[in-house]
């Protein structure tokens, strides 16, 4: 099977591997990485509350700072009420954002409480005004990233799914779980493919894609159009590169590094593109998933997780690197 790009609107994402909006993750320090190993062909940016980014820097806040690399970056907008929109698009395109994503996936009990995230699949009335409002505040591709909802009900799926289509959204990512699976149950990926015969704009599947075996079989199974990778996209930043590499061997020459490489190679990105006080835990929180490269990952994430410097945790991850090599 070939990779095979697809549109957004009018947004090539090629190759057809997109890395998932993560927040505390896919920060810009790891979306450089990944852009710099290769492989993607589309980056999110972490859940951003429509309600406070108007009032955000771009160039100060780190969750909306970038670089030309990481392209092209649609942004994530948490939004629980149509007013939010227009002054946070306004805010994102002046950030450079190639597309907006409408989180509407969310189980964080905060977020649902306030209206947002997965509270939008009750709410069929909101969620058809957000997309409404979205529509008209930009003409940026836009995307929804769904589950499956509060419980199994298929004819509400489809006919959410149906209502975001009609109403403008232009790809819709299904991440098959339902509100309560968390992220425990495996996901459901025939959903995927059944929301994809209903369709006409192009579908993203998501969830437990963890190896190229694993892209190629959801991409079989399902007929997706895109395949977006998370937590494993965290913990092997080099999967996209994998991925491609599995259908096209041939496409990337640049040089393909080794995981300490790519660990050091994280925390400069860190240092350069972020303020000192935000380096140390975000190294840590990229460690809880990098680590489970290893058999004894667990001590590295120990080592990282009790050091108090940035300084420290890499002098204690080289060592623990030179002991597993
Ligand atoms: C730490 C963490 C943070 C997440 N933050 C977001 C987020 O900000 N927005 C969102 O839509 N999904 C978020 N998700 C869900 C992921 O985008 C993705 O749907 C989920 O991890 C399943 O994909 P995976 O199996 O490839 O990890 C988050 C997941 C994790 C583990």
């Amino acid at each position: 099977m070939k990779l095979k790009h697809f549109f957004i609107k009018n947004l090539k994402v090629d190759p057809p591997l997109i890395l998932a909006p993560m927040s505390g993750l896919t920060h810009t320090a790891l979306r450089q990485l990944v852009a710099e190993i290769g492989g993607c062909g589309l980056f999110y940016t972490e859940m951003l509350s429509a309600r406070s980014l108007p009032f955000e820097e771009p160039n100060a806040s780190p969750w909306l700072r970038s670089t030309a690399h990481e392209r092209p970056l649609v942004y994530q907008l948490l939004v629980s009420h149509p007013e939010e929109l227009a002054a946070a698009v306004e805010k994102i395109e002046s950030c450079g954002a190639d597309g907006l994503d409408l989180n509407m996936g969310c189980t964080t009990a905060l977020i649902a409480k306030r209206g947002g995230g997965i509270t939008l699949m009750k709410e069929p009335k909101m969620a058809q005004a957000i997309v409404r409002a979205s529509r008209k505040a930009t003409d940026l591709p836009l995307t929804a990233k769904i589950r499956l909802g509060w419980t199994m009900d298929w004819d509400g799926l489809r006919d959410f799914c149906l209502m975001l289509q009609d109403n403008g959204v232009d790809a819709i990512c299904l991440h098959p779980r339902l509100k309560q699976d968390r992220l425990k149950r495996p996901a459901r990926w025939e959903f995927i493919g059944r929301i994809k015969q209903h369709l006409h704009i192009p579908v993203i599947g998501n969830g437990d894609v963890t190896s190229p075996q694993a892209a190629m079989r959801m991409f079989e199974l399902t007929g997706c159009d895109g395949v977006m990778l998370g937590r494993a996209a965290v913990q092997s930043p080099w999967l996209f590169r994998q991925i491609v590499n599995s259908h096209s061997p041939s496409l990337y020459h640049n040089h393909f590094p080794d995981p300490a490489e790519t660990f050091n190679r994280f925390i400069s990105l860190l240092q350069t593109s972020l303020e000192p006080h935000y380096t140390l835990p975000l190294l840590k929180r990229f460690t809880f998933y990098f680590s489970q490269n290893y058999v004894f990952g667990h001590t590295l994430w120990r080592l990282v997780h009790k050091a108090d410097s940035l300084a420290t945790a890499t002098t204690v991850a080289n060592e623990f690197f030179q002991g597993a090599a």
